[in-house]
């Protein structure tokens, strides 16, 4: 059913990118002609070889750009889109209780005791999640407003802001996409980033570093004041908080690799893999402020955070922030230090993705209308691959 489904959708885009190819290819195929024949000499004299003035040309380009996408760009910048307004909605609500609201990342008032417990993975807690919050605003924004540049439909998600927001002091009251307070962390990034002899694209499979994260209901933020005590309570929040901060961002990390793998416009391309990187770099903060989590059973629920250097192995190691080499591509080749997994279609993918949040617990009380738009974003970037 699901293989008829995606076989349906993927003739779907073959049929739409035959069509609009016909129409562009006497312009492509006039450009590409030009630039061949001419070479980089006629350009840089601001000439093509063909005589045509160089701003005539840019302009051109520029009226006429919308051509230049294909179906599948078209549908890999939405579902990113769609993915950036996710996680802003997200950070926004870690950033009213644990941030810094100011005017570029307002909402909010703080709550002191969550941005107490926060700071003991590091002082400057609340300036990174801050940070990393007005990051997303931007990559969101941006992606809609390149959208909208070219005629296509920008993301809009406004009509699922349903959820409730923590009752905790400091928390605006507004609905939100995305749940904080029901989560079940997934935190086999932890040892997959340290292993050197797996790779998910490889078939490989990782240990968790909380087992205790990955089977339960955790709230990330406070739930209410109710939570801000006893202190071993309120640091597993905060603990909980560090691991699901590295969760969000290593799978974009992820995510914009793998989908680069399917783009044909260059300036999609350039798009891409300007903003991705941006996403490990959060994820590289987040894994280092995680290792900072202090070894503690929470009294309430009976949460465990273990000591990762208890072992003395480098599979929990708490420095070993940087990618391991591992396998790639295949066991032919020496180990090297990569994201992964980037394999297109594969576990770092658009349904995956969307798979991963759900297990996660991000969208627990959201619509069935919810996830159908988001597994049909999903699913058509995931069918995106290059010159379609
Ligand atoms: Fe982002």
């Amino acid at each position: 059913m699901e293989h008829n489904a995606q076989q349906a959708q993927k003739e779907k885009i073959m049929e739409h990118n035959t069509q609009s190819s016909k129409a562009s290819t006497s312009r492509r195929s006039f450009l590409r002609k030009g630039l061949a024949v001419g070479g980089a000499g006629a350009i840089g004299a601001g000439l093509l070889a063909n005589g045509l003035p160089l701003p005539a040309f840019a302009e051109e380009r520029k009226g006429d750009r919308r051509d230049d996408l294909t179906r599948g760009d078209v549908a890999i910048l939405r579902f990113l889109a769609a993915v950036e307004i996710l996680e802003s909605d997200l950070w926004q609500q870690y950033n009213e209780l644990g941030g810094i609201q100011d005017s570029e990342v307002p909402g909010g008032s703080g709550s002191a005791a969550y941005i107490k417990a926060l700071a003991v993975l590091d002082g400057d807690m609340s300036q990174y999640i801050h940070d990393n919050t007005e990051d997303e605003f931007s990559h969101m924004a941006f992606i809609n407003a390149y959208l909208a540049s070219q005629g296509a439909d920008p993301v809009n998600l406004d009509k699922f802001r349903t959820l409730p927001s923590s009752k905790a002091t400091g928390a605006q009251h507004i609905g939100r996409l995305t749940n904080l307070m029901q989560l079940t962390v997934d935190t086999s990034w932890w040892t997959r980033y340290r292993s050197r002899t797996q790779n998910p694209d490889l078939g490989g499979t990782f240990a968790q570093a909380i087992p205790g994260l990955s089977a339960g209901q955790f709230p990330a933020i406070p739930r209410n004041d109710g939570d801000l005590a006893p202190a071993n309570h309120i640091q597993a929040i905060a603990n909980t908080a560090g691991f699901h901060f590295g969760y969000i961002e290593q799978g974009g990390s992820s995510l914009y690799p793998t989908l680069a793998q399917g783009v044909t416009n260059l300036e999609v391309l350039r798009i891409l893999l300007s903003i991705g990187p941006t996403e490990t770099s959060h994820f590289q903060t987040w894994h280092d402020k995680a290792g900072n989590a202090p070894a503690l059973t929470d009294p309430k629920n009976g949460l465990v955070f273990p000591d990762l250097n208890a072992s003395g192995g480098e599979d929990t190691q708490t420095n070993l922030i940087m990618p391991e080499p591992t396998v790639f591509l295949s066991r032919k080749f020496p180990v090297v230090s990569i994201i992964r997994p980037t394999q297109i279609a594969g576990s770092g993918g658009a349904v995956a993705t969307i798979k991963s949040f759900t297990a996660d617990g991000l969208f627990i009380g959201q619509s069935q209308e919810f996830f159908a738009v988001l597994s049909e974003l999903a699913q058509q970037a995931d069918a995106a691959r290059r010159g379609f």
